[in-house]
């Protein structure tokens, strides 16, 4: 497989992620790295499972017809995996670019809210939904990256707990875009609203949209008085 690395764009802890060319077209190569705390062996087996993972709900969320990365290779050997790279700006940038209008930022927050309502829908939970795991393309359109930590599921309480760290990183990180969360929220039940309940998937029937929101509070309320 020919990549050639051009641009380093993360080091984080678990993968080391480059822009390049693959065939001769512009891609992503995200690279698991070795925990050296972990025994070798069992950080190989672990790491593979967990590049598995992402690769079969990349390609089974692509398939479903969301915008999310398509998958061009998936190494096992060497642990990577080359994905179709997403044009835009991760929604971090967007929340701390102050020359962008409370307007704006709120109809992405929307698109955001579109989005994650899309993903849960396929009965998919994210596991891990910062505002680096959410690119906005050029369109303002919202779309979820890093399937890494994500998983088939059909308990309310795992849909509830994706929102609420969104939540606690909007309010933590960027206090100054007020009511974001509401925003989201809005775009989440405008999904299902405009498109009914959600399909059965070969595992069942997902969890429906004000489930997700009344766990949602439930859980805000949880941990305001419980920390
Ligand atoms: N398909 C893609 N298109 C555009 N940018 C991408 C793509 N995949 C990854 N990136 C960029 O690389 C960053 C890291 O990728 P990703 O979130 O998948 O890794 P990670 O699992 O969070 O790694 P770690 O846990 O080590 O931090 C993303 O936040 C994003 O900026
Ligand atoms: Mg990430």
């Amino acid at each position: 497989m020919v990549f050639i690395d051009e641009q380093r764009l993360h080091l984080g802890a678990e993968a080391e992620v480059w822009l390049g060319s693959w065939m001769g077209q512009s891609a992503i190569r995200k690279q698991r790295r070795n925990r050296s705390w972990r025994h070798p062996d069992l950080d190989d087996r672990l790491g593979r499972r967990r590049m598995i993972a992402e690769a079969r709900l990349l390609v089974r969320l692509y398939r479903s017809g969301l915008n999310v990365p398509l998958l061009l290779d998936c190494d096992m050997y060497n642990q990577q995996l080359i994905m179709s790279q997403i044009q835009g700006k991760p929604l971090i940038d967007i929340l701390n670019d102050s020359s962008i209008s409370d307007e704006t930022v709120r109809d992405i927050l929307n698109n955001t809210g579109q989005s994650i309502r899309m993903l849960h829908r396929q009965a998919v939970v994210h596991g891990d939904l910062s505002t680096n795991n959410i690119i906005i393309t050029p369109q303002n359109e919202a779309v979820l990256i890093d399937f890494g930590l994500a998983r088939i599921e059909y308990e309310t309480e795992l849909f509830g707990i994706d929102l609420h760290v969104l939540f606690e990183i909007l309010g933590a990180s960027h206090p100054h875009r007020k009511n974001a969360i509401d925003a989201v929220l809005e775009g989440y039940s405008a999904y299902e609203n405009a498109h009914g309940p959600a399909k059965n998937t070969p595992g069942g029937q997902p969890v429906g949209m004000q489930d997700v929101l009344d766990r949602f509070d439930l859980i805000r309320t949880r941990v305001r008085y419980h920390g």
